[in-house]
């Protein structure tokens, strides 16, 4: 059902709406992103089901810094919970589990996690879970750029043989096929920042649905809106 590599097909989501959705029933934010967590965990384990390879979900961008240090400190719970309680059922199901971000700002604990998570995870072969946690697709591909600085001024690579396959393969994300399907729930129809290198030709769908409310129900009809779809990659076949 895919495109890019044959027999993967790559859905990226950006979880948009835990706020608003907890503003409209009178509770706070941080209740928002309780149930915006039960949300992914409802997706996560729809989506091998439903055909998707590679499911990569927006859960922190390098921007979220700015919000109140209470909301902050309910996600970062939020996520070590996840990390503590989910991983051992993720790796029942064969669900290979991999973080992209930056990793130096976050608790020492949580990185921990992470790693250990990834290590338990590594040789599954089902759904290709990532989690995109301070991640910013610009500092995506700043961290590139220097990788690629520092071997041309060790002398191991040729500034003029840098090509579009060097860059993408110098990106942290680089062991994940580009994604196919972009969804952005809540209503706004923006990328925030997202995985802005490997979207060049990914398919968008924004859902007029706060996060919290997105079901397996959704993603099936988000899925069959995507095989509509007539990709050209700028052909016209
Ligand atoms: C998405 O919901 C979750 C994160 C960004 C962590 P928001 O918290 O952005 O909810 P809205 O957009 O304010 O409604
Ligand atoms: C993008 O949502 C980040 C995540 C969903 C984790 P935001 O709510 O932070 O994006 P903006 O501020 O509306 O662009
Ligand atoms: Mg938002």
């Amino acid at each position: 059902m895919g495109g890019g590599i044959a027999g993967t097909f790559h859905v990226a989501i950006i979880m948009d709406g835990n706020g608003r959705w907890a503003r409209h029933r009178g509770l706070p934010r941080t209740m928002g992103h309780y149930f915006g967590a039960e949300a992914a965990r409802r997706i996560v384990r729809a989506a091998a089901g439903a055909g998707v390879t590679h499911l990569t979900l927006f859960g922190f961008s390098s921007e979220n810094w700015r919000r109140p240090k209470v909301e902050v400190d309910y996600l970062m719970g939020l996520l070590r919970g996840y990390l503590r309680k989910d991983v051992a059922g993720l790796h029942e199901n064969n669900v290979r589990l991999s973080v992209i971000g930056t990793r130096e700002e976050l608790a020492p604990d949580i990185v921990r996690l992470m790693e250990q998570a990834e290590a338990l995870t590594a040789r599954n072969t089902g759904l290709y879970l990532t989690i995109a946690l301070n991640y910013g697709g610009r500092a995506d591909i700043a961290a590139a750029a220097r990788h690629l600085a520092q071997e041309a001024a060790a002398g191991r690579l040729d500034p003029a043989a840098i090509d579009e396959a060097t860059v993408a393969g110098a990106l942290p994300s680089a062991h994940l096929p580009d994604p196919d399907l972009l969804i952005r729930t809540s209503g706004e129809q923006r990328i925030s920042n997202f995985l802005l290198w490997q979207m060049a030709y990914a398919e968008m769908l924004f859902v007029d649905r706060y996060w919290p409310d997105f079901t397996a129900e959704d993603l099936a009809v988000a899925l069959a809106a995507f095989k509509r779809r007539d990709r050209r990659f700028g052909g016209n076949v």
